[in-house]
């Protein structure tokens, strides 16, 4: 025991001497040291000869030698990575590899698009939200309780006292634009809305609408078409044809349907038009007069109109889109293909 606590503590002045500054003499001291051949090895190979009566303080001795000597190495580990670094020959004069950067969302291009056109013509960008009351979503838009257009869309319901929706369609913020903005009016309102509808290549549970509103003295329909031609010359170029079908909804009257040709096949016939060469791109009309009425608005002194379009509608035709699952999935082999839009 005497000679073997000797012999430690030799070897333990031999490691706190031992100088490391650099990677090959932090090796040299792993060789010398911790190496299979090295001196710990060696000393626990000497507890073969030690009586079986010491073995026990033998051991604990051997073992805290072999920490101070790892301990001493891990304290200067560090020195290890550096070598490997210089090893690598790294050049720091390489220019830095460059991150790709982020793309505008194909909705949100045709958004600002469509917002860009009608701000041409004096309208202003408005906003609300997208969890409504009863009132701004439906009642006031001249659809009261029981009303049977109400089942034309599929509605979520976010708690009935008090009667809050997720937003149909954008038409909730003409509601609020006539409950707090003074006359005339004249805004676009651009925004997501929601309908219980089961996710599929041609629906989805939310998507995206630019509601347009005009309201004024003397406002006719003529003045609609006028606006919305304006619309698809801009977005679609002027060889676009138009056509009005009349149509149904309670917020206007007349309604109508506008089609444009098929920018597709020019009106041949196509898959995107189902080979009747017009898609149908909106929903419009002269503002009701009950709803006008909602809002303290004279029917007598002042008129208006409004159109409806969906965003997911115009993207597909203008980007040949036939997936509306495609808009949510966040895959950048899609999101990338708008890189320079
Ligand atoms: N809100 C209708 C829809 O979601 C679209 C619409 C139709 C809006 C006619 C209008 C309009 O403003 O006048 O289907």
């Amino acid at each position: 025991m005497e000679s073997l606590k000797a012999l430690i503590q030799e070897q333990e002045v031999a490691i706190q001497n031992f100088k490391i500054s650099n990677a090959a003499e932090l090796e040299q001291y792993r060789i010398q040291f911790l190496g299979t051949k090295g001196i710990v090895k060696s000393i626990f190979s000497e507890m073969k000869n030690v009586p079986v009566e010491f073995k026990k303080d033998a051991g604990q001795l051997l073992n805290a030698f072999k920490l101070l000597a790892e301990e001493k190495f891990a304290a200067h580990a560090h020195l290890q990575q550096a070598k490997v670094a210089a090893q690598q020959e790294i050049d720091n004069t390489l220019p830095a590899a460059s991150l790709p950067i982020g793309t505008r969302h194909p909705l949100k291009i045709v958004e600002n698009q469509i917002v860009s056109i009608f701000e041409k013509i004096g309208f202003a960008v408005a906003t609300g939200p997208e969890v409504e009351d009863d009132w701004h979503n439906f009642t006031s838009l001249n659809m009261p309780e029981n009303h049977t257009a109400r089942d034309m869309q599929d509605t979520f319901y976010v708690s009935q006292q008090p009667d809050w929706v997720l937003r149909t369609h954008t038409s909730s913020v003409q509601a609020r634009i006539l409950e707090k903005e003074a006359l005339p009016i004249r805004v676009i309102c651009p925004g997501r809305v929601y309908r219980n509808e089961t996710i599929s290549a041609r629906a989805h549970c939310f998507f995206h609408q630019c509601e347009g509103l005009y309201v004024n003295k003397n406002v006719s329909f003529a003045d609609l078409k006028q606006a919305l031609y304006f619309f698809v010359t801009e977005m679609f170029g002027a060889d676009t044809k138009v056509r009005f079908r009349p149509s149904y909804f309670p917020f206007t009257e007349p309604s109508a349907e506008m089609d444009i040709s098929c920018t597709v096949c020019g009106g041949t016939g196509c898959n995107l038009c189902k080979h009747t060469g017009w898609v149908e791109i909106l929903g419009c009309g002269m503002v009701h007069p009950n709803m006008l009425k909602n809002f303290n608005i004279d029917p007598e002194v002042y008129s208006g109109y409004a159109f409806g379009m969906g965003v997911e509608r115009i993207t597909q035709i203008k980007f040949q889109i036939n997936d509306l699952r495609l808009y949510s999935q966040n895959d950048v082999r899609f999101l990338r293909q708008f890189e320079r839009l």
